[in-house]
């Protein structure tokens, strides 16, 4: 009521003024500026064309075309929804870090179908928040030091003990077994070779095939078999956890030995069966497929480029002769800081070949960034890959160049335009695992080995990365 009686009391040009701007204001709501682009087809819009099958270290012609045509910023129809799509570093990193406030995570239903509604990949908000705090405290520096290193020390000997001279292998298969076998261990304590572990790691291959597919829960699709492996993984998971928590009950929790997230979860929080189920199945999902993928880019990358080897040799041979003296075998975390230009290899793995290459989110709110608006509701899509491979930012981004990573060379290139691990509040949590499953990886593959291709092969974004051949090679022992 006083509202009107004040704007009762307003002269009719200031009623008027009021008039038009609310007008206007209305009329920039129905018809916002939004960025160029095209909708593409009714219903499937843009997905398959966005989506087809290319080089891994390339953007596709999609994204090329797309970026010629419109710009950084443009608008398209994916995945069934309306959606502005980023190849703009500011923009990609004014998402993530608005993540909560103006943006959500918003990955599509058959992720959540297969990975289950309490995946990390799929909450938002305070139950995010604490599935993220027991992760980050299972992957803490002290259990990275303590625990994760001489783990993944073990497990990378474990996997090259198997390697023989001169007999082709598929290095793909070898990494997927190495970050596996590391994952279900320390997830719940599942040793490589058991017949549950081979159980579960087939499993979990049908299980991967119906996350990257169409959603049609038809007998004998992708999706409908990797929904039957979910339920095969989450049994064994299940029998898992019974086992532990009859045994904890039996010796008393705080006698309970197992250092793995199974014990973790069950201790440490107040989390449901089917909770802690979820939480261990996409941490395994999450731990696996990225880690083992960067590594095969790796080997993959490295074999084309003898000099960056050789510079890899030199840092590790000086490493293991420290420890010579030390009369130490194994690696300490003093040794793993050390090596600095491996870190340099890494990241330009991930630069190149961007095993994650863009990330889902929605605008919770209505949004407007370099002029353009953004709706509520809309699906966004940072795309890293195209951010990584942009020559504005990066000097021949499809050279492998690790060397441009080095702290005094000096093109080095911002960080904060380096996403491979995402960012903000849902950066990687498994991000310093990850380097460091890597860079032991690779510093016993360079001491002991020299490896060649035994036929072409090249990684293919699908968007999930694979080499289709495998990435077949055959090894030589350096004596
Ligand atoms: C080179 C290897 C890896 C890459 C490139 C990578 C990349 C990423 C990216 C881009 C995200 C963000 C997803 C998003 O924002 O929607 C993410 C999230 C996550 N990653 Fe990784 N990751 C790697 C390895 C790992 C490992 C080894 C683990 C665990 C053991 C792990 C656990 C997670 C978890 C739990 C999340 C969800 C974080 C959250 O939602 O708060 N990742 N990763």
């Amino acid at each position: 009521m006083s509202i009107l009686k004040e704007l009762l009391l307003l002269s009719p040009s200031a009623l008027l003024a009021l008039f038009i701007f609310f007008y206007l204001a209305r009329c920039k709501r129905k018809h916002p500026n939004l960025p160029p682009g095209s909708r593409g087809f009714p219903l499937l819009g843009e997905t398959f064309a966005y989506l087809k099958p290319h080089s891994a270290t390339t953007i596709g012609k999609f994204m090329e075309l797309h970026i010629n045509r419109y710009g950084k910023i443009y608008r398209s129809n994916l995945f069934g929804e309306p959606t502005i799509v980023s190849a703009d570093a500011g923009l990609n990193r004014f998402i993530l870090l608005n993540e909560g406030r103006l943006f959500e995570c918003s990955y599509p239903k058959s992720i959540g179908g297969i990975l289950g509604k309490w995946s990390m990949l799929v909450l938002v908000g305070e139950m995010h928040q604490s599935m993220r705090m027991i992760s980050l405290n299972f992957l803490s520096s002290a259990r990275l030091r303590a625990v994760l290193l001489p783990e993944v020390e073990r497990q990378t000997l474990m996997v090259m003990a198997s390697w023989k001279e001169g007999v082709a292998f598929s290095a793909q298969e070898e990494v997927k077994k190495f970050t596996f076998n590391l994952m279900a261990k320390n997830i719940m304590s599942l040793e490589p070779g058991e017949p549950e572990t081979e159980k579960l790691r087939r499993e979990y291959i049908t299980f991967m095939k119906g996350v990257v597919s169409a959603p049609l829960n038809l007998p004998g699709t992708s999706y409908w078999k990797a929904l039957k492996s979910r339920s095969s993984i989450l049994g064994v998971i299940e029998r898992k956890m019974e086992e532990r928590s009859q045994r904890m009950i039996e010796i008393g929790e705080e006698r309970e030995r197992e250092d793995d997230l199974m014990g973790w979860a069950l201790k440490q929080s107040a989390l449901s069966k089917e909770q802690i189920m979820d939480l261990l199945l996409s941490l395994l999902f999450a731990g696996h497929e990225t880690s083992s993928m960067a590594l095969a880019l790796t080997i993959f990358f490295l074999e084309s480029c003898p000099k960056a080897v050789q510079e890899l040799q030199e840092e590790h041979d000086n490493i293991l002769k420290m420890m010579r003296e030390r009369g130490e075998h194994g690696l300490s975390w003093d040794d793993y800081k050390l090596m600095d230009f491996t870190q340099c290899v890494i990241n330009e793995t991930l630069r190149l070949g961007n095993v994650v290459r863009f990330v889902h989110r929605k605008a919770i709110r209505h949004v407007r960034y370099k002029g353009y608006d953004i709706p509520c509701g809309w699906k966004v899509l940072p795309v890293f890959a195209a951010v990584h491979l942009d020559e504005e930012l990066y000097t021949e981004p499809h050279q492998f160049n690790p060397w441009r990573w080095k702290e005094n060379s000096s093109g080095m290139p911002a960080m904060s335009n380096f996403m491979a691990y995402g960012g903000g509040p849902r950066l990687c949590a498994g991000t310093e695992l990850a380097k460091l499953e890597m860079a032991v990886f690779l510093h016993h593959l360079v001491l002991k080995f020299r490896w060649e291709l035994e036929e072409p092969d090249c990684a293919f974004a699908f968007p999930f990365l694979d080499f289709p051949k495998g990435l077949p090679i055959k090894i030589q022992a350096i004596t």
